[in-house]
This record gives structure tokens, sequence and C-alpha cells, in this order.
């Protein structure tokens, strides 16, 4: 510990993504207008650089939605961050024009958004893990106007205080249960760092399971990369099967969807989930999956199948020894066991949602949840806590049981950011206002 662990700020973002980069994007915005005249901010990022799903961003993969959905266009149309900016900077606009395509890749998303973080990179921290959010020692929790962070850093351990946090670390990559992960079974959350470790020649049978996007991607991929391996795709479906990306159907991502979600009845938000949950999950955009269907039929031509796709299969045990990947699947309708071996297996099987209660730890006692366990959370994204807690704790991200199918998603992050720095700033003239009531009266607000 130092002396320089006690800096106090208004916002402390933990996780720096997508959907923080927005929000310091819109707190920045707020001082530029002179809404305020001083929310301070800091950023704390565990990975050394900014990163968003390196490890997938595989040579052909696009966005999956419209890149006027960026950082900050649905809450600021005219904001000098916007994807539209980024591209006239780089000399590129008439011929992303030119291309006439909604969807870039995620290769140039990327760069936009290292473009972006580059220019509030002052206010972040990279290599710097958060370990526990709490309450300063000694500290009446029902009185509580600061939150105390231990960060993990090259240094070794520092503490940052703040008045609220926004937790916003990211989905939590899922394994089929029982298997776990090594050099030859990976998740596709690590997929090109794991990939870049081997041999090509070595990899001559591999394996992907799932039916999302991410599994689609990799055999395409792997299909590719490697002109002499076998490809297996281990599909739970049968077949891949198409993300709804029609217009009323992704209606579903417009900022307003949030309220009717948030302040809908139950039959509302299950009807939101039953309807509408293949616009997202365990779907796959059409032009991947006709890329996939043209490399198999053109195989059939030649006579030389090399990318098979094991319908109606899920995976359900792995015996690893040296080189050795024995996996057990069970297949077709009868769940018919069988065993295939190969030199590496992908698990594209999805994510769970972002939780916050373990790095919340004792402070978690005084967030509110409902009857299913649930964080109660507001409108704007603040977790309710104990009604005297002055400290905000919100959540980007793990919402989608009060927001809506948006929470782990771009689509929403300019609007949503915008309503998060609203909130801070309302709740900051508040605490201001009460503040000079106090100095008048020669009280104390802490
Ligand atoms: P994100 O996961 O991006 O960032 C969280 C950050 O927190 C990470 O950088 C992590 O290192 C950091 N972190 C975690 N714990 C920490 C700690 N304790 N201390 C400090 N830092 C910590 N959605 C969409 O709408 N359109 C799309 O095209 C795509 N494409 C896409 C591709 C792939 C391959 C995946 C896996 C997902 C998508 N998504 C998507 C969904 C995806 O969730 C979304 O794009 C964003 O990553 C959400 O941004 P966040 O900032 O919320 O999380
Ligand atoms: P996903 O959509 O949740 O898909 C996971 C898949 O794994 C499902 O098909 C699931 O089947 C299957 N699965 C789980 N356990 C299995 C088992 N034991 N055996 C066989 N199959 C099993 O996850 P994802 O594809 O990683 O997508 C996650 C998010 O990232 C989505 O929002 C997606 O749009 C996004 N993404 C975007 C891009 C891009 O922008 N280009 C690329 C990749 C991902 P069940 O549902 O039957 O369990």
């Amino acid at each position: 510990m130092n002396d320089r662990e006690h800096d106090i700020y208004d916002v402390v973002g933990i996780g720096f993504g997508p959907s923080n980069l927005s929000l310091a994007i819109a707190l920045g915005e707020y001082q530029a207008h002179g809404r305020e005249d001083g929310i301070s901010s800091l950023f704390l990022e565990r990975q050394s650089a900014f990163g968003w799903h390196r490890n997938m961003l595989l040579p052909s993969a696009t966005m999956q939605i419209s890149f006027l959905k960026d950082l900050v266009t649905f809450r600021n149309p005219t904001s000098s961050f916007s994807f539209i900016a980024y591209l006239h900077a780089s000399g590129r606009l008439p011929q992303f024009v030119n291309n006439q395509d909604f969807f870039p890749t995620r290769q140039e998303f990327h760069q936009y958004l290292e473009w972006a973080q580059n220019r509030v990179a002052d206010r972040v921290a990279y290599g710097a893990e958060v370990t526990s959010v709490g309450l300063p020692p000694g500290t009446d929790p029902e009185r509580a106007d600061r939150l105390r962070l231990e960060v993990a850093d090259a240094a070794g351990r520092r503490v940052v205080e703040a008045r609220n946090v926004v937790v916003s670390t990211g989905l939590v990559p899922s394994m089929p249960e029982g298997i776990e992960r090594d050099e030859r079974v990976w998740h596709s959350s690590e997929f090109l760092d794991k990939f870049g470790r081997m041999d090509p020649a070595e990899l001559r049978r591999v394996a992907v399971v799932g039916a999302g996007q991410s599994a689609a991607e990799i055999a395409r991929f792997l299909y590719d990369e490697l002109p002499h391996a076998q490809v297996y795709a281990i599909v739970p479906s049968y077949g891949y099967s198409i993300a709804d990306d029609t217009p009323f159907a992704n209606q579903i991502f417009d900022p307003a969807a949030v309220d009717d979600y948030y302040f809908g009845t139950e039959q509302t938000r299950e009807a939101f989930w039953r309807y509408h949950r293949n616009t997202n999950y365990s779907v796959v955009d059409a032009d991947v999956i006709r890329d996939l269907y043209r490399r198999t039929y053109d195989d059939e031509v030649r006579g030389t199948a090399r990318l098979h796709i094991l319908n109606l299969t899920r995976v359900a045990a792995v015996k690893r020894a040296g080189a050795e990947t024995r996996v057990s699947l069970h297949s077709g309708p009868d769940a018919e066991v069988r065993e295939l071996e190969f030199d590496a297996l992908v698990c594209a099987t999805g994510y769970s949602s972002m939780e916050p209660t373990t790095l919340l730890g004792d402070l978690d006692r005084h967030c509110l949840r409902d009857e299913a366990g649930r964080y109660r959370v507001e409108r704007d994204y603040r977790i309710v806590t104990d009604p005297e807690m002055r400290c905000g704790v919100y959540l980007q991200g793990g919402t989608e049981h009060t927001h809506g199918l948006t929470s782990s998603l771009l689509s929403n992050i300019a609007v949503r950011s915008g309503e998060i720095a609203d909130s801070v700033a309302a709740r900051w003239l508040g605490r201001n206002a009460e503040s000079a009531l106090l100095a008048e009266v020669g009280g104390d607000i802490h």
C-alpha cells in the first residue's frame, strides 16, 4: 500500500470494454457541455491494453449490429466519437460508404474502439484488476457515501475510493459441465491465442462444439486455415439456425424496448424471451451459414468431404491423456453414445451473464435482491441498496432480468451510458445542493 491510494473519484468504472468506454465518453461530454463542472472518473481494466474479445478477431468476422450503434450516436449524433468520425479521421469515409454495408468487420470496429479509447486514456488504468469492492473500515453502512476498491496492478496492491462504481466486467465463458480447459481443450474466448500456440500440421482432426455464432465462425476459420484437416461441428440442433435480424424483430434492441421490458409485466417479459431469444442466442448470421453449407456442398461434389456436421449431438465428457483427446458424444434422437478422438476440441458453448457477487463481497449484503435471488436494479441501472446508502453501484451487464436482451450487447450502450451519466450527475447535483445547505448551517455532508 502507498500514499497514492487515497484518491476519491465520483465514478470508478470496473472493466474497460465498450460499455465503460462509452460511459467514459458520456461523462467527458457532460463536462465539455458545461452541464456540470467536475464529475471525476477513473476506469480500471485488468488487461494490459485495450482489447475487445481479441481471441475472436477472426479475419472475416463481421459486426452483428449496424455501425450506427456505435459508442455514442444514439445518445449524441453530433459526438466526435462516432464511427463516422473515426472513418473520417482515418481517411476511409468515402471507401466505407462505397461498400454499402452496415456491418463492418470486427477487426475494423476494434480499430475504432482503440481510436476512441486512446482519446480518453488519461482516465484509464490498464493492467489494474479490481479484486474487491467494499465499505471503508468503520463506515456505517446505512450512511456510506463512498466505496473502497482494492486494486492489483504491476506495482502491487492499492486502494481507490469512489462515490459510485460502475461494474462492467463482461460475460463469463461457460464450458460444458465437467469439462476442463487445457492446451487441447479450449473455450472460444481463448481461441486465437490457443490456436496460435499449436503447430497447424499437428491439427488433423479438430472439433467445434455449439450452434451459435462463435461455433460457426470458428468452424469456418478452421476449415479455411487447415486445408489438410478434418473439421467436426458438434451441433446440438438440426444444423445451424439463423439469427433473426429482420426489422420488426430487431426492434427488440431499440432503446424504447428497455422501458417496455423494465415496466412490463412478468407475461410481457416472458414473451420477449419466448419469441425473440433467436435474435441472439444459439443462432448464426445467414451469410456464415451459407458459407459453411457451400463448403460442405463443394466438398461433396469433389468427393472429399472434410467438414462433418454432427447434428443433434452434445458433448457429454472428455478424457485427456498427452496429445490424445477422447470425446464422448450423445448423438441423434436416441442420444446414442459414441466416442471420437480429436487433436483439439473448441467449446464454443457460450457465456453466462456478468455476476458481480464475488467482487462485491460484504457489500453484497446491502444490495437488495428479488424473490428469485437476483439483484433489484433501478431503471437507471443502479442496484437497489439499503435506503440510506448514498454511494451507488451501477451495472453495465448482468441486467437481462430487469432491462432485457440488450443488457450484454452493444446495441444500447450509447443510451445506457448516457442514462448512467445523467443519474450520477443528478445525484451529484443533489449532493452539492445538500452540501451547500449544510455549509450554511455549519454541517458536514460526510
Ligand atoms: P466486455 O466483456 O467487452 O468488457 C469487460 C472488461 O472488463 C474486459 O476487458 C475485462 O478484461 C474487464 N474486467 C473483468 N473483470 C475485471 C476486474 N475485476 N477488474 C478490472 N477489469 C476487469 N454484441 C453486439 O451487440 N454486437 C456484436 O457484434 C457483438 N460481437 C461479439 C463478438 C464476440 C466474439 C463476443 C464474445 C460477444 C460479442 N457481442 C456483441 C456481445 C458482447 O458482450 C459485447 O459486444 C461487449 O463485449 C459488451 O461490452 P462490455 O464492456 O460490457 O464487456
Ligand atoms: P451461444 O449463442 O450461447 O451458443 C452456445 C452454443 O453452445 C449453443 O448452441 C449451445 O446449445 C451449445 N452448447 C452448450 N453446451 C453444449 C454441449 N455440451 N454440447 C453441444 N453444444 C453445446 O454463444 P456464442 O456463439 O459464443 O455467442 C455469444 C454472444 O456472442 C452472442 O451475443 C453472439 O451474437 C456474440 N458473438 C458475436 C460475434 C460477431 O459479432 N461476429 C461472434 C461470436 C459471438 P444449447 O443452447 O442447446 O445449450
